[in-house]
């Protein structure tokens, strides 16, 4: 047996959960075809929320200081900013990568070309990066960390140069071949491609923030479109640790008998199942925005489209009385889909959602 499928053997065996938590994100898969039929201005709507808040996730585990607003900001601007600091630099890289992958996905093909490609892009913006973008690596990259007293500590050791380019090939031309014969199931080909493409750690840098946009890129060719609508690496900045420690564990005894990767597929498939309950959320959402009146869906576009709204506002564009506007928007509010903010004569309503 090829030696990848056989550490994905030894892992389900040891732990038949993996395949519990695959057939559970399988079925939201399913659901999530039937049930969301949103108008495209409002996916589109969700997409960019989703590309500002997955870049300003991803750059942010690399050491990024942006917020999402000023990522927002930023990509308004960016035909006319100079991106002049090192965090901007990589947003915009990353902002880029990720655009193509959403609108492209279908009909970009995988391959070793593909991902020195994406590597180009997401480093095109970057200075420091301009001497290696779009080609492996020529020196050692051991990922290092700072212990309590500042001293440099190797985390682990990645493959070496000389070696990368012959592994990088195998395991793409494993991933292709895996993914036709239909051996093995799509998520543990995505999870295991994943975890061998930090081992290898192919690139001086970015791999990091490349292996997520390949998540990504692998579940929407896998046909899990939700992955448009709820961020996969904000699942994963909220659980740095984890990750972090899911990868070493497996990383530990690597090309050893002892080498597990079952750590790092369940926390891989964890993040896939919050990603799902995200996504229901939206479902969810969408079935409270089903129900509600003509009077109602009117107030609530219009609070969404502007930042704030304060009654008079509502009042004059609307038609709507008063008393029956006071109604509207208390039940907005019930529903969770606004919010009011401020008192008295002061107070104004803002998006929820
Ligand atoms: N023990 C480990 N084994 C494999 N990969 C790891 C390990 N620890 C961290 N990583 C990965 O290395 C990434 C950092 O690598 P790097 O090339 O600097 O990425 P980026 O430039 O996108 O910051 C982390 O985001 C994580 O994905
Ligand atoms: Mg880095």
């Amino acid at each position: 047996m090829n030696k990848f499928n056989e550490k994905i053997q030894k892992a389900i065996q040891q732990s038949p959960q993996i395949l519990i938590k695959i057939s559970q994100i399988d079925e939201f898969k399913g659901r999530w075809k039937g049930e969301l039929n949103l108008s495209p201005k409002i996916l589109k709507r969700l997409r960019h929320a989703i590309l500002v808040a997955s870049t300003g996730a991803s750059t942010r585990i690399e050491g990024s200081k942006m917020s999402d607003q000023e990522i927002e900001n930023l990509l308004q601007g960016l035909k006319t900013t100079k991106l002049e600091n090192r965090d901007s630099q990589e947003v915009a890289g990353y902002s880029k990568l990720l655009k193509l992958i959403f609108e492209g996905f279908k009909k970009i093909k995988f391959s070793e070309s593909a991902i020195l490609h994406f590597h180009k892009i997401l480093l095109q913006y970057s200075e420091k990066d301009k001497n290696h973008l779009g080609n492996y690596k020529k020196t050692s990259n051991a990922v290092i960390a700072k212990d309590l007293q500042g001293k440099e500590v190797i985390l682990f050791n990645p493959t070496a140069p000389y070696l990368t380019s012959k592994e990088m090939q195998e395991l793409v031309d494993w991933t292709l071949s895996a993914f036709q014969e239909k051996q093995i199931h799509p998520l543990l080909i995505i999870g295991y491609f994943v975890y061998e493409f930090l081992s290898i750690h192919p690139f001086q840098d970015g791999n990091g923030r490349l292996s997520r946009v390949l998540n990504v890129f692998f579940l929407l060719k896998q046909g899990y479109n939700y992955a448009l609508y709820a961020s996969l690496e904000k699942i994963i900045e909220d659980n740095k640790s984890e990750y972090y420690l899911s990868l070493r564990l497996s990383q530990k005894n690597r090309k050893t008998k002892a080498e597990n990767i079952l750590s790092w597929l369940n926390f891989f498939l964890d993040v896939l199942i919050k990603q799902t309950q995200v996504a229901q959320e939206l479902l969810d959402q969408k079935k409270k925005e089903d129900l509600l009146s003509p009077k109602q869906s009117m107030v609530l576009e219009l609070i969404r489209k502007y930042k704030s709204s304060k009654i008079q506002d509502l009042e004059s564009k609307t038609k709507i009385l008063r008393p029956t506007l006071k109604q509207v928007l208390g039940r907005l509010v019930d529903l969770g889909l606004i919010q009011m903010k401020g008192q008295g004569r002061a107070s104004y309503y803002i998006r929820k959602a």
